[in-house]
This record gives structure tokens, sequence and C-alpha cells, in this order.
């Protein structure tokens, strides 16, 4: 007998490569001149569809947003709810994780996406926000 299929079996290696391609390009676009740090993410949706985000810095450094969320308000302010995957690239040389709030904004909307990650060099890190943010807080526990 097979297993049973995983929920979210995960992308290819083709749309990991076309995710990070939009994820790098999005990086370009960052508004980042306090930490010079340059973010992408590119946010796939169950039906094909790609949201780009970059990291918004500002003067009043609190205020700062990250890439992933604002490519997950991108989505979800275009109507878009059902998230697969995110690939997040970045100027650094190593993988830039995403940070803990991000986790948690995601798992609002799934908590089993795909997280592909990548620097300029190095390893690309692939997990998934469950094991990135295990035991999560979400909406389950407000019903
Ligand atoms: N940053 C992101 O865009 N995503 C993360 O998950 C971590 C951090 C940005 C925020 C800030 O502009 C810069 O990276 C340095 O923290």
């Amino acid at each position: 007998m097979n297993p049973p299929a995983p929920k979210n079996p995960g992308p290819s290696l083709e749309s990991i490569q076309d995710l990070l391609r939009v994820a790098f390009a999005a990086a370009e676009l960052a508004h980042s001149p306090y930490s010079k740090v340059k973010v992408g993410a590119a946010l796939v949706t169950s039906d094909g569809q790609v949201f780009s985000g970059c990291n918004v810095e500002n003067a009043s450094y609190g205020l700062t947003i990250c890439a992933e969320r604002v490519a997950a308000v991108k989505a979800i302010s275009s109507g878009a709810t059902r998230f697969e995957g995110i690939a997040i690239a970045s100027n650094q040389d190593a993988p830039m994780m995403p940070c803990g709030a991000c986790r948690q904004f995601l798992v609002e909307f799934c908590a089993d996406l795909w997280v592909v990650v990548q620097g300029r060099e190095g390893p690309r890190v692939q997990s998934s926000l469950g094991e990135l943010l295990p035991k999560a807080f979400g909406p389950r526990d407000l019903s």
C-alpha cells in the first residue's frame, strides 16, 4: 500500500528556480538605505499566482516591513488567501531565514507552506513552515 500523499508535496526544481528568480528580482526593489540588506520574497498561491515583495525600511527603524509580509499582504489584498510556498532571496551570502514575525504572519494562512531560502552563495535551504514554527499559535486556537 502506498503511503498517503503529503498535503503539500512541495515544489518541483523548475518552479523553485522560477520563484527564486522572482524573489531575487524583488530584492532589487528593496528600500533598505539603513541596513543595506535587500530581501525579496515570491509567494505562490494554490492556483499558481505569484506575489512578490521586498523589505521596506523606514527612518523610524521599527516601522520596517519584511519582504515576506509585503508579499503576503499584496496577495491577501488581491483576494488570494490559499498559499502553497514561498521563495526568499537576499543579497546576503548565507540564506536569510524568515524572521519570527513573518513565520507567525504566514502561519495564519498556510500552516504547511513550503519555504525555500537562497543567499548569494552557499546552500539553498528547503523547509516548511511547520518545521520553522513548530507548535504554532494560530487561528484554530481561537475557535
Ligand atoms: N528582513 C526581511 O525582509 N525579512 C526577514 O524575514 C528578516 C529581515 C529585512 C528587514 C530589514 O530591512 C533587513 O532585512 C535587516 O533586518
